[in-house]
């Protein structure tokens, strides 16, 4: 059965116009960022958003301002027609897909940046130095375009995740976050976008990612020291020809050292070629 089309808008005026009838018939909003793209790892997140609300709006938005110099932001997929299409069979109700222009309209000079000190320069903040700035600024952004109820974001981005949340309470939003599990291929790979960047070979390797985190993470469990089991996990990924930024064993709810008593999490980033993958694995689930 083929989906009726989804409606499109590309301007905040028309989003907001078709929110504000929404809104006046008392529907609740959710809404799901992306920067399109789509897999089943997205689209999970339509279906949950959908649990949460009366309408769902996705944007697509492939967002200049969190990616660094030198990174993939030329390069990232833009696939805004299979994107819609697939939105649309998902039914969801609105793409929002802004223009750079509209998002930025004063370019990068004089830009209202979104800071997060607390978790910008750990983890993948220390390795994409301004990376979550970006995120937080333009999450912000979208948050006051879209004004939804709820808004979903996916687990695989745990760091991201913490960040959205803190943006949240720091600046006051009303709106509630929900987070999403992670989907992964049927070896264990998180869907991401980015694997299709991935070499036959490479991507035969990146399953090694999930298995590691699944080593540490039970040896942490069964009471190993967290240094070793994280020194342990990078050889692990080193022999596989990875270059490993971090595996980190931390404390789940804010990335601190893990502690006794407080839930901890897995988390690996780690580079295959030109290819930057992540992936967490929550320890005390
Ligand atoms: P993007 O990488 O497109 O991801 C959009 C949302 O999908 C995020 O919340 C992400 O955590 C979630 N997601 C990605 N892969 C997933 C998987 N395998 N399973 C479950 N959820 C998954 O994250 C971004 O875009 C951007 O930083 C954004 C928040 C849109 C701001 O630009």
């Amino acid at each position: 059965m083929s989906a009726a089309a989804i409606e499109r808008v590309h301007e905040i005026a028309v989003l907001r116009a078709r929110i504000a009838a929404w809104r006046a018939a008392a529907l609740r909003v959710g809404f799901v960022p992306t920067m399109g793209n789509l897999h089943e790892g997205h689209l999970a997140l339509v279906d949950l958003a959908r649990r949460h609300a009366d309408r769902v709006v996705a944007s697509v938005f492939v967002n200049p301002t969190q990616f660094g110099p030198g990174e993939d932001y030329a390069r990232y997929p833009r696939t805004l027609e299979a994107d819609a299409a697939a939105l649309a069979a998902r039914g969801c109700d609105l793409l929002y897909a802004p223009t750079v222009e509209a998002m930025y309209p004063d370019g990068s000079q004089g830009l209202v940046e979104v800071r997060v000190p607390a978790l910008d320069d750990v983890l993948c903040g220390a390795f994409r130095p301004g990376h979550f700035r970006g995120v937080a600024t333009v999450v912000a952004k979208l948050l006051n375009q879209v004004q939804p109820e709820v808004a979903v974001f996916g687990e695989k981005d745990w760091q991201q995740l913490l960040v959205v949340r803190a943006l949240v309470r720091g600046l006051d939003l009303p709106v509630e976050i929900v987070p999403g599990p992670t989907l992964r291929e049927s070896d264990g790979l998180a869907m991401s976008s980015r694997n299709q960047y991935l070499s036959a070979d490479e991507r035969r390797r990146a399953s090694v990612i999930y298995a590691t985190l699944i080593q540490v993470a039970d040896a942490v469990r069964g009471g190993q020291d967290p240094v070793a089991a994280e020194s342990s996990g990078r050889s692990a990924l080193e022999a596989e020809g990875f270059v490993v930024d971090y595996v980190a064993v931390r404390s789940a709810g804010d990335l601190g050292p893990p502690a006794a008593g407080r839930p901890r999490i897995v988390l690996i980033a780690a580079r295959l070629g030109s290819t930057r993958l992540i992936d967490n694995l929550l320890v005390d689930r």
